[in-house]
């Protein structure tokens, strides 16, 4: 294992922190060695992290080093336990970031260990903005079999294409959500300028802080395997029996797709779409979890 010692600064430690005295908030000191720490009072936070070259941040104060395992080192400026809040961000590929944070607490002299390379329901994904082909899009909203009572989803809109697709294949109400504000102010634009501003609901934010899809059946996804995974328990919780997902290219770990189909477009390429429809038993195991 790679050890890495670092060393945090104990006055910024400090500001979280919960003994049950309100603690004295010393000044923010300089970066001091290892050598120079109280050894007995030194509280150590071994931390595991999802890639070597992964960005941790502890306390809002980003950890120099690499490599998977990393030991940070510090002192807490008085008895009682203190609150470290530990963040770690990284890329798991070309179009996607990754953070992961967890809150934990310390007392003087004690050894903590982290891991942060575990999967969390708390997670958050932002992925890059890459346009679903024109036809592929109307190919999603025909694999969805989109009907006259359907409310459509589209988290990560980014232009809103495959929404207005679906609205104009018939569905009855459309809401779309970009983390990007730029893409955000690029769906109100086009859903304005295809008078459809009546039907589809623009939202700027997180799609990962949307909870409540009573109103959805159908939901369209281009977001790569970790945002699937982590909406997932959202759909199997929110979604009504006979709701269907469509998500172009990416799956949803051992939730096998009822259907997929590979669609030949004209820009070029194949491209795999899925499809899965919320059954009773869907329900059921979620229930059982
Ligand atoms: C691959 S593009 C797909 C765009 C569109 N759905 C399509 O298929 O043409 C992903 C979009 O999701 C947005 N996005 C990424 N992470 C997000 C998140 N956590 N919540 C909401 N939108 C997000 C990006 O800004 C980008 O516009």
């Amino acid at each position: 294992m790679k050890l890495l010692t670092l060393v945090l600064i104990p006055g910024l430690l400090a500001l979280e922190g919960i003994a049950p005295a309100r603690p004295t908030l010393p000044e923010r000191t300089a970066l001091q060695s290892t050598a120079s720490l109280d050894s007995a009072r030194t509280s150590r936070i071994s931390v595991t992290l999802p890639a070597d070259d992964a960005v941790l941040v502890v306390n809002g104060e980003t950890i120099r080093g690499d490599g998977a395992s990393r030991t940070v080192e510090t002192v807490p400026p008085n008895a009682g336990a203190y609150r470290y809040t530990l963040t770690v961000t990284w890329e798991p590929n070309t179009y996607t970031k990754m953070t992961r944070t967890k809150t934990i607490e310390l007392r003087a002299g004690e050894t903590v260990s982290v891991d942060l390379a575990v999967d969390d329901p708390t997670d958050r994904v932002r992925v890059i903005y890459h346009p679903t082909p024109a036809d592929v899009a109307e190919a999603m909203v025909t694999l969805a079999a989109v009907g006259p009572d359907d409310v459509v989803y589209e988290p990560g809109c980014g232009d809103a294409r495959i929404t207005t697709a679906a609205i104009r294949a018939g569905a009855r109400r459309g809401i779309c959500i970009d983390i990007d504000p730029d893409q955000a102010f690029e769906s109100k634009t086009n859903v304005e300028l295809a008078g459809l501003a009546d039907r589809i609901d623009v939202r700027e934010g997180d799609a990962l802080d949307v909870k409540d899809l009573s109103d959805v059946s159908v939901v369209f996804l281009y977001m790569g395997d970790h945002f699937n995974m982590l909406v997932r328990p959202v759909l199997w919780r929110e979604l009504k029996v006979g709701s269907r997902i469509v998500s172009h290219r990416f799956t949803m770990g051992d939730w096998t797709p009822d259907r997929t189909v590979a669609v030949s477009s004209d820009q070029g390429g194949i491209f795999e779409l899925h499809l899965w429809t919320i059954t009773e038993e869907i329900k059921q195991k979620l229930a059982s979890r």
